[in-house]
């Protein structure tokens, strides 16, 4: 059986300059991985790209997402196979309230038939009043007021707002990979266990999860069993949740010597 997500030899351009040069990993649900790696080095190229954002060119190589080439699919064919990506710097939609982005992203992700179509075909969402149920019991869980499903979506929310937001979203599309991107920067220390407690509380043997991040610190709380290295659009280096403290005691340099080294 091969992983969840499997990417091999990835190669991505963005306008013509290669940013990903040859990046393999696999993730499968139930596992944890972090990506650390320095600023410029790929990390949000690679989310974007597993997410299907056109500015991001893939040039060689494949990704396989539950046995399905998926490089020709769209964000949103790819969102309702079971990715999903927190972005890190979530969008505005001012016009547009939590709940009712919510409801639309849950229904397209989960069609359910519409019993007064007579088995014609037709679909329809979710019920309001479970749909309802079940945002009020996600937003306790992130401990989120309940007036924030009424505001417009990341409209003028603090940065820990909008990243509570991304982790809310994940937590009701219940994706098979989620891809985490600097879900912590700009939190503070309380909000970094509570937006790691709501992903902790998602994660299980039917969840991957993709943590990219600079800090150590949300690794105390989501604990990968997997740390890789990314310098230059490359992976070179993949360990344990040891190689992260290490990070954090001896920075980049090291490893790109070591690369250096190793290259000659
Ligand atoms: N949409 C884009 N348009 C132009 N250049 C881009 C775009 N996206 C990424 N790049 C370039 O690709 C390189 C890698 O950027 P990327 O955002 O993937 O880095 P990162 O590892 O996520 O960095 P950080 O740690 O700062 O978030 C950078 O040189 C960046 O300018
Ligand atoms: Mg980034």
């Amino acid at each position: 059986m091969s992983a969840t997500l499997v990417i091999k030899d990835l190669h991505v351009s963005v306008e013509g300059k290669e940013i990903l040069r040859g990046l393999n990993l696999e993730i499968n649900k139930g596992e944890t991985h972090a990506i650390m790696g320095p600023n410029g080095s790929g990390k949000s190229t690679l989310a974007n790209t597993l997410m299907g954002h056109p500015t991001y060119e893939v040039t060689e190589g494949e990704i396989w997402f539950k046995g399905q080439t998926i490089i020709e699919l769209s964000p949103d064919e790819r969102s309702r196979l079971g990715l999903f990506l927190a972005f890190q710097y979530p969008s505005a939609i001012p016009g547009v309230s939590v709940a009712s982005f919510l409801r639309t992203a849950v229904n397209a992700r989960y069609p359910q038939p519409d019993p007064a179509s007579n088995g014609n075909g037709q679909l329809k969402g979710m019920s309001m009043r479970e749909f309802r149920r079940l945002l009020k019991e996600k937003m306790e869980m992130l401990k989120m007021d309940p007036s924030f499903a009424r505001r417009y979506l990341n409209d003028g929310f603090s940065g820990g707002e909008k990243k509570r937001m991304e982790v809310l979203q994940m937590a009701m599309l219940r994706p098979e990979i989620a891809i985490l991107d600097e879900t912590d920067s700009g939190l503070d220390i309380d909000a970094v266990r509570v937006v790691s407690e709501g992903v902790n509380q998602l994660a299980g043997p039917d969840l991957g999860v993709l943590v990219i991040t600079h800090y150590q610190r949300i690794l105390n709380y989501i604990k990968p069993e997997h740390v890789h290295i990314l310098v230059n659009g490359k992976i070179v280096m993949s360990g344990g949740p040891e190689l992260a403290l290490e990070l954090e005691e001896k920075g980049y340099d090291w490893i790109k010597e070591a690369q250096v080294g190793s290259s000659k």
